[in-house]
């Protein structure tokens, strides 16, 4: 039976009926964590049924016999198969899917002037589709394996979807590591909790220690202590994830696909954009900023002290 069949015509894969046959394009089989593929490991793979890391294959994949002649060009196609440009590549141009508020397109139009990335200059759409190499902005959507870097927004599962900045996920993390031991409610009707943790506005918040996200407006709280995650400036929630991808496309090389740069985006550790929180990703970590920005509220003089960086437990 031919490959095409269950791991169709770009070798990308699917999932059918609960079995998932791999993507076995080039690009894929010899990443560079876990065990790659090299040329002899998949004649063998084919072959004899062993995986690269001598685990065996599901039955699902039939064992083949062929001449060297017909595997040698049965590997050419692999290759030459992983080596297809994905969309919004060609020599000189890379398509970048852009979804920011329309205020601050002119700031992402003016860096992405001053790109070049091995002689490839960036080409902004402001209509993110799947027809982009990648899509950067603050409430993007997501399209089929288009790698995507969004600054607040998680799609959880979602191998290609990367966040920059600080989510809800972590602002609370950070929130109730700064709030101590006691007791916590979100519920802004329960009076006897120690530590009321605020994820809707509320009337009359009260309790020992009040800690509202970045999308509460903290109003005259009842409280010996206040603390407030401060959300990114919004010039940088729409930049960040711009800026986190071309680095990614400059570490990345020359040849790119969608599969390296997922690959090269899971290489980042600590990078420090100067102006954002030390960003870093993993095959299993997909959101970049481990942390917010806290401020105490002052709630004799209704002010609020300067923000600092809160690490979230992990
Ligand atoms: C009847 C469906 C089917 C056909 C036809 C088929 N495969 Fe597969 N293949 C699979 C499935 C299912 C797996 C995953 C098995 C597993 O995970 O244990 C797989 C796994 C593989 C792997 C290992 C990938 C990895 O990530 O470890 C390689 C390489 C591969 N196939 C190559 C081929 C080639 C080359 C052909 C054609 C000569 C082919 N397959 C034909 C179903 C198929």
């Amino acid at each position: 039976m031919p490959c095409v069949n269950c791991h169709g015509y770009d070798g990308r894969g699917r999932k059918e009926a609960g079995v998932e046959v791999p993507n076995i394009r080039w690009s894929t089989l010899t990443r560079p964590y876990g065990k790659p593929y090299t040329a002899a490991l998949v004649k063998r793979a084919v072959t004899m049924g062993v995986k690269a890391n001598g685990e065996t294959l599901a039955p699902a994949m039939p064992r083949y016999q062929m001449s060297l002649s017909d595997m040698n060009d049965l590997i050419s196609y692999l290759r030459e198969l992983g080596n297809d440009a994905d969309p919004g590549l060609t020599a000189d141009r890379i398509r970048i899917g852009v979804d920011v508020p329309q205020s601050q397109r002119n700031a992402l139009l003016a860096y992405a002037k001053t790109i070049d990335v091995y002689g490839r200059k960036l080409e902004l759409t402001f209509t993110p589709n799947a027809n982009a190499f990648a899509i950067v902005g603050t409430h993007p959507q997501s399209f089929d394996e288009v790698p995507t870097i969004a600054a607040t927004l998680t799609d959880e599962g979602n191998r290609y979807f990367f966040t920059a900045l600080p989510t809800l996920a972590d602002e609370k993390a950070a929130l109730l590591a700064i709030a101590g031991e006691g007791t916590v409610t979100t519920d802004c009707a329960q009076k006897n909790a120690d530590i009321l943790l605020l994820l809707a506005p509320c009337k009359e918040p009260s309790a020992r220690i009040i800690l509202a996200t970045s999308s509460i407006q903290l109003v005259s709280p009842k409280a010996q202590r206040a603390f407030a995650a401060v959300p990114p400036p919004a010039h940088v929630a729409a930049l960040a994830p711009l800026r986190v991808l071309v680095e990614a496309l400059t570490r990345a090389g020359r040849d790119i696909s969608r599969e390296k740069l997922v690959d090269t985006l899971e290489g980042i550790y600590r990078l420090d954009l100067g102006d954002a929180p030390l960003i870093t990703f993993g095959p299993s970590r997909r959101n970049g900023a481990r942390g917010a920005y806290i401020a105490e509220v002052d709630l004799a003089n209704r002010t609020t002290k300067p923000a600092r960086w809160v690490e979230s437990p992990q």
